[in-house]
């Protein structure tokens, strides 16, 4: 996989915006293994946080365990596929009641089947779901009454712009991601006034693993000031998290493709349709 730390801009090494606010904190961030989560795995971990990664390769946990535990010995790694949602919250159960309590869920795992809308089957859109959807339910449900008893908590669902605007295809992604994104601002409504905070990401283009194969199946190449590195989306991630706002959203230039959009919905479409 590319090494995207080899590739940041100036802007990206910035100092962290969040000073100590997760010193101390309990977080557990799904899909640790590679990409985005493995870096809010590293940010984490360096503002002082308890960590605690799940994925499902053995290898690349190991991997970031042998790199964070030099400097957070207390992160931890935990081999767990999402869509298996009674093991899932088990994981999560286990956590809680080793370290008393989850202060930060990132739903960050997903997974995006890259099957052409003329093979697509039923199959494909309910194990996308089952990843990229049901489990970040499941994550929620299972830290949910612990933050709400406490009066304070943070969940990030990592969704898509995928999500709010589909590019053309089989849907099965962005779907799920639109279904993630209504779920994130429903449950905010209620959890927000009880300490808890939801947050709903939109990435915009980032060149991992997921993103280039994307790429590589035919989504057009993101317009040039779209994309961005991990860290960058992390450092935004961790910086805005705990605040007032549900959205966090990483591009300025898709926020106003979602103006557009509203404004002008036939142009966008006759647009969007060969884009
Ligand atoms: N890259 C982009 O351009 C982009 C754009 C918008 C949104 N996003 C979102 O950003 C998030 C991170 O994506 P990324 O780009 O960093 O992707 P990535 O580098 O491909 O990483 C995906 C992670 O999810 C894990 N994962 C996948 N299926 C899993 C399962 N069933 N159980 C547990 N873990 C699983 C993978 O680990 P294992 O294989 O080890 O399980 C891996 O750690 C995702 O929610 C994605 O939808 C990405």
């Amino acid at each position: 996989m590319a090494d995207h730390r080899s590739r940041l801009s100036p802007a990206s090494r910035r100092p962290a915006a969040y000073g100590e606010r997760y010193r101390g904190q309990v977080a557990v961030v799904t899909g640790a293994s590679a990409g985005l989560g493995a870096q809010l795995c590293r940010d984490l971990a360096g503002a002082g946080a308890t960590v605690v990664g799940l994925a499902r390769n053995r290898e690349r946990l190991h991997a970031l365990a042998a790199e964070l535990r030099a400097t957070s010995p207390g992160f931890a790694t935990v081999q767990c596929d999402v869509s298996d949602t009674v093991a899932l919250q088990r994981t999560l159960d286990d956590v809680a009641a080793a370290q008393g309590r989850v202060d930060l869920l990132v739903n960050n795992a997903a997974q995006d089947p890259g099957v052409r809308l003329a093979d697509i089957g039923e199959d494909d859109f309910r194990h996308t779901f089952d990843v990229n959807f049901f489990a970040p339910v499941a994550a929620t449900l299972a830290v949910m009454p612990g933050m709400v008893e406490r009066g304070h908590g943070t969940i990030v669902n990592i969704s898509s712009d995928g999500g709010r605007l589909p590019s053309p295809g089989p849907g099965a992604y962005s779907s799920s991601k639109a279904a993630l994104s209504a779920f994130s601002e429903s449950t905010s409504f209620r959890l927000g006034p009880k300490g808890v905070s939801i947050h709903v990401v939109y990435p915009a283009f980032m060149a991992t693993e997921l993103g280039l194969s994307a790429l590589g199946r035919g989504l057009r190449r993101p317009p040039r000031m779209t994309p961005r590195s991990v860290e960058s989306v992390s450092r935004r991630i961790l910086a805005r998290a705990g605040g007032p706002s549900l959205e966090i959203s990483v591009s300025g230039l898709i926020d106003a493709a979602m103006v557009f959009r509203q404004v002008m919905p036939r142009t966008y479409h006759r647009l969007r349709r060969n884009w």
